[in-house]
């Protein structure tokens, strides 16, 4: 791939919000996609998440519903995705654990949002579209899907195919604002 295409990728991963309700998505792609989050980097490789596939339609509907506030008008469109992907954070290896009291990082924070981006962008190169979560009942997603109490529900991503083949302009801070050369 050369970077201009990579770049193309980018630019064309966007957050969908309206889905294609008559198009499945076969299991195959999304396990192509996980495969792009599972070789993700993590702080000494420590690999601090599980990923839960949601495709059957009522349990997913279930999930679905627990995104979504309809006085917030907030995450409305979720039930129309086919499949939504629940991302856990998983206890971290020792190393990691160590430098994040060390250096007072999150790692596996970090570490679960570069995976996140992973399976996205193989998605879009996979002609799917996605949109990354993180407003949710995450007490009443443990609950429907047996997470352990302890752990946390970071994310959810819908996972489907557009109903529409529109890509947006990218609404970005200009390059001036976010890059310095040399000093802050
Ligand atoms: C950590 C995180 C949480 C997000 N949560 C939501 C959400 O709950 N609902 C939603 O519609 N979009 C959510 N988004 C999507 C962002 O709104 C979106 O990425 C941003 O506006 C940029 O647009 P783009 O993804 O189309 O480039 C989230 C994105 C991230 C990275």
């Amino acid at each position: 791939m050369n970077p201009t295409e990579l770049l193309e990728l980018f630019r064309t991963r966007q957050s969908v919000r309206a889905y294609d309700t008559t198009k499945i998505v076969d299991n195959e792609t999304i396990l192509n996609c996980i495969e792009a989050a599972r070789i993700a980097p993590s702080a000494c490789n420590a690999q601090p998440w599980k990923f839960i596939i949601v495709n059957q339609p009522e349990l997913k509907n279930k999930l679905a519903d627990l995104t979504s506030s309809k006085v917030l008008g907030m995450n409305y469109f979720t039930k129309q995705a086919p499949v939504l992907l629940v991302v856990v954070r998983e206890k971290a290896n020792f190393s990691s654990m160590v430098g994040q009291v060390l250096k007072d990082k999150e790692y596996p924070l970090i570490d679960v949002g570069i995976a996140a981006i992973q399976f996205c962008l193989q998605a879009t190169a996979n002609g799917l579209s996605t949109c990354i979560l993180g407003w949710f009942n995450e007490k009443g997603v443990r609950n429907l899907l047996a997470i352990p109490r302890n752990k946390r529900v970071e994310l959810i991503i819908t996972v489907g195919y557009a109903a529409s083949s529109d890509i947006r302009k990218k609404i970005r801070k200009d390059t001036s604002e976010i890059l310095s050369y040399n000093m802050y």
